[in-house]
C-alpha cells in the first residue's frame, strides 16, 4: 500500500516528504498542498511545498553530487540504474495505487506503466553503456592544407544538473524516460513532478534511493509553481531542462537561460484515412488513439479525416465500438475514467458547447457527471470549430470530411501542432508520400499515433516541441562533445 512499508519513510503524518540529499524531509515552509483525487473531487494526498531556500540547497548538492558521479565508471552507473529498475518493478503494486488516486488512471495501465518504466530504465542503463563508450576519432590530414599532425579524440561528456519536469499523465514514466539518460550520462538530477502524479513520482523516487545513489545526485521537490516554479526553470544551476507538458514549455523555452531544451507540449494528431483503408483496423485504432487514458495523451488522435465515401461507414463503425466503452471509476478499470481535474473537465466541456451551437452532429448524448465526462465521437465538425484545432484532452473526437487527400493535408499542417499523426491505406507507395508530406514529429502508418516503444525517437514539430526523445536521443541531448587534440611535431607517417 501506499506509503507504508518500504515506503514509510517517504510519509509524516498525512504529507509527503520531498526528497534532497538522500533524505526524506519536511519543508521549513510548515505548508503543504493538496492532491485532489479526479474521481472523488476530494483531497486524496498532501505534499510539500517547498520553499526558494530549499531548491537552492538542492541545487548545491546537485552540483556536488554531480561530480564524482562523473567519475563513477559507466558500468557502476549502469550496475545502480538497473537495480533500481528491479525495486521499481517489485513495487509496481502500491505506486499503481497512487496513479489510480491521483490521475485516475485505469487500474491495468497503471501498472502497465511502472512495468514499462522499469524496462525503460533498464534498457537505458544498456544503451548507455554502449553509446557513451564510443567516441571518434579524427585526423588532421583529410582536411585541404593540413599534415597529420593532429589526432583529436572526442567523446560524450554530462551536462551537468539536469531538471526534470514531467506531466500528469504519465508522472512515473515521463519522469524516468528523463531520470535514466540524465543519470547514465553522469549527470545529477533534479525532479520537480507535477502537482498530480506528485504521490506516485515520490514513490518512483524512493526506488532509486532504495538502490543506493549517491546523496544530491536525485532530488524531488514539490509545491506550487507560482513559488518554485519559475525560480527552477530560471536557475543559474540548472544545465539542462527536460519538459513535457502544455503551453508552459513556450513560457520557460522563453525565460531559460543559454542551455538544452527538450521540450514535449503535446498535440492535435490527425488520423487521415484514405478510400482503400481497412476500416475495421482504422475504428480498433480510432478508440485505442483516441479514447485510452480518456484521451489524456499528447499522442491521442485527436482530429478524425476522413474521405466522403467511406465516412458513414467508417462513423458507424466507431459508434459500436464507443458503445461498448466502459465509463467509470479507474479502481474497476474502466476505459473512461475522470479526467484530471475540474478545470480540464470544464475546458473540454467548452469544446464541446462550441461544436453543438455550430452544427457538429453528436453521434452520442454528451454526458457528463463531474469529471467524468462519457465519450463522445462528433461529426460533420468544420474548421469553423474550436475542437478542429485545439486539443482537449479528453474522450471527446471530432471527424471532419475531406474530399481529397490534399484537404486532409491541409488541415493537418494548418495545426500549431506537429507531434504525430497516421494515415490509414493499403498503398504503401501513398502513404509513404502522405509521410513526408505531413508536418509533424512522426507519421504511424496503419497504426494510431504512439510514443513507445520507448526507444524510437520521439519529437514534434512547431508548438509540440523542440529536440528529440527516446533513449538514445535523450541520452545524447544530455551530453556535450568533448575533444582532446594530440599535436605532433611531425606528420605521423614519416617513419619507416
Ligand atoms: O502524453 C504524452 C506521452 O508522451 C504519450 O505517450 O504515446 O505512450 O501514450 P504514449
Amino acid at each position: 500500500m501506499a506509503g507504508t512499508g518500504v515506503f514509510a519513510d517517504i510519509l509524516d503524518g498525512d504529507v509527503y516528504k520531498y526528497y534532497a540529499d538522500g533524505e526524506w524531509k519536511n519543508s521549513s515552509s510548515g505548508k503543504s498542498v493538496a492532491i485532489i483525487n479526479p474521481t472523488t473531487r476530494k483531497t486524496q494526498y498532501k505534499v510539500q511545498a517547498c520553499t526558494q531556500e530549499e531548491v537552492n540547497k538542492v541545487m548545491d548538492s546537485a552540483k556536488t553530487a554531480q561530480k564524482s558521479w562523473a567519475k563513477t565508471p559507466l558500468w557502476k552507473r549502469a550496475e545502480l540504474l538497473h537495480k533500481a529498475a528491479a525495486i521499481l518493478k517489485e513495487h509496481k503494486a502500491p505506486i499503481a495505487e497512487c496513479l489510480v488516486k491521483e490521475i485516475a488512471k485505469p487500474a491495468k495501465d497503471a501498472v502497465t506503466e511502472v512495468v514499462r518504466s522499469g524496462d525503460l530504465v533498464s534498457y537505458t542503463a544498456e544503451e548507455g553503456v554502449r553509446i557513451l563508450g564510443e567516441g571518434k576519432f579524427l585526423v588532421s590530414d583529410s582536411f585541404p592544407g593540413n599534415q597529420r599532425t593532429k589526432y583529436c579524440l572526442s567523446s560524450k561528456i554530462p551536462l551537468g544538473v539536469i531538471l526534470a519536469i514531467p506531466p500528469f499523465n504519465y508522472p512515473v514514466n515521463l519522469a524516468v524516460s528523463k531520470i535514466a539518460p540524465a543519470l547514465i550520462a553522469g549527470n545529477s538530477l533534479v525532479l520537480k513532478p507535477p502537482t498530480q502524479g506528485a504521490v506516485s513520482a515520490l514513490h518512483m523516487v524512493h526506488c532509486f534511493h532504495l538502490a543506493g545513489f549517491p546523496k544530491g545526485l536525485i532530488s524531488c521537490v514539490t509545491g506550487k509553481g507560482s513559488e518554485i516554479g519559475d525560480f527552477l526553470t530560471m536557475h543559474p544551476g540548472v544545465n539542462c531542462i527536460s519538459f513535457t507538458g502544455g503551453d508552459t514549455g513556450i513560457a520557460i523555452s522563453k525565460k531559460a537561460g543559454m542551455i538544452p531544451l527538450q521540450m514535449e507540449l503535446g498535440g492535435k494528431d490527425a488520423c487521415i484515412v484514405l478510400e482503400d483503408a481497412d476500416l475495421d483496423l482504422v475504428a480498433a485504432n480510432i478508440i485505442k488513439g483516441g479514447f485510452s487514458y480518456s484521451g489524456q495523451r499528447c499522442t491521442a488522435v485527436k482530429v478524425i479525416l476522413v474521405m466522403e465515401s467511406v465516412a458513414d461507414v467508417l462513423v458507424e463503425k466507431v459508434k459500436e465500438k464507443v458503445a461498448k466503452l466502459t465509463v467509470g471509476a479507474p479502481e474497476d478499470d474502466c476505459d473512461i475514467t475522470p479526467v484530471v481535474s475540474e478545470s480540464s473537465a470544464n475546458f473540454i466541456e467548452g469544446l464541446v458547447k462550441d461544436a453543438k451551437e455550430k452544427g457538429a452532429k453528436f453521434c452520442q448524448e454528451y454526458k457528463r457527471d463531474g469529471n467524468l465526462i462519457w465519450p463522445l465521437l462528433l461529426d460533420n465538425v468544420r474548421p469553423d470549430m474550436r475542437i478542429a484545432w485545439e486539443e482537449p484532452f479528453g474522450p471527446v473526437l471530432p471527424v471532419i470530411r475531406i474530399n481529397s487527400v490534399e484537404e486532409g493535408i491541409h488541415h493537418c499542417n494548418a495545426s500549431n501542432f506537429g507531434l504525430q499523426g497516421c494515415v490509414f491505406t493499403k498503398d504503401v507507395n501513398k502513404a509513404i508520400l502522405i509521410s513526408d508530406a505531413m508536418e509533424t514529429g512522426t507519421v504511424q502508418i496503419n497504426s494510431a499515433p504512439a510514443r513507445g516503444p520507448d526507444h524510437f525517437p520521439f519529437q514534434g514539430l512547431k508548438d509540440s516541441g523542440i529536440g528529440s526523445q527516446g533513449v538514445t536521443n535523450s541520452i545524447n541531448m544530455m551530453t556535450k562533445m568533448k575533444t582532446t587534440v594530440i599535436n605532433l611535431p611531425t606528420p605521423s607517417y614519416t617513419m619507416g
